[in-house]
């Protein structure tokens, strides 16, 4: 019968497309309505994640910060699902800002971060920030031959 092999071959493609599939739609549902369907928000008010949120898992207390900060956080979204969502915008949106290597976000590192919040997350989002921007001035020199020794 023709119509439960169409079912079966819909059915598989949902599974096939599997944590990859619900972090989008998470990410439609929470994120997208601030940071747009292709992370670059509108800055400054709301921050691009396109083309940088890499550099945050570079920079001591960076990792910690893209899920303490409030649009993460405090989203209604369980540790294993933000995690989720963290790890398909680093990968989606990370482009040019992505580390050699990137170890996903698991749902217990989302958990402890999350209770571990700063108590002043716009001081630690301006030191993150400096930090950033050193850290693409050092990335963009290493791209360079020194000059002599
Ligand atoms: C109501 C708008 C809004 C929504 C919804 C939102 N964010 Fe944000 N996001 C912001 C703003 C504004 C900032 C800048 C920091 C701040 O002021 O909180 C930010 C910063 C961030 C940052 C750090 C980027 C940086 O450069 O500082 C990350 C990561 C992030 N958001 C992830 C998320 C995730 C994940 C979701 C969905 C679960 C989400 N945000 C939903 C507005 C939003």
């Amino acid at each position: 019968m023709r119509w439960k092999s169409d079912a079966l071959a819909a059915l598989l493609c949902v599974a096939a497309a599997g944590a990859g599939a619900d972090a989008r739609i998470d990410y439609m549902l929470h994120c997208m309505g601030c940071h747009l369907e292709d992370g670059t928000g509108l800055p400054p008010a709301v921050p691009a994640l396109a083309e940088r949120v890499g550099y945050y898992l570079e920079i001591p207390g960076g990792r910690e910060y893209l899920v303490q900060v409030p649009g993460s956080a405090n989203a209604p979204l369980s540790d294993a699902a933000l995690a989720e969502v963290l790890n398909w915008i680093v990968e989606r949106f990370g482009g040019a800002s992505m580390p050699a290597e990137f170890s996903p976000y698991s749902a217990d590192e989302v958990a402890k971060a999350r209770a571990d919040k700063p108590a002043d997350v716009t001081e630690q989002r301006r030191a993150l920030g400096e930090a950033v921007e050193s850290l693409i001035v050092t990335r963009a020199r290493g791209n360079v031959r020194a000059p002599c020794r």
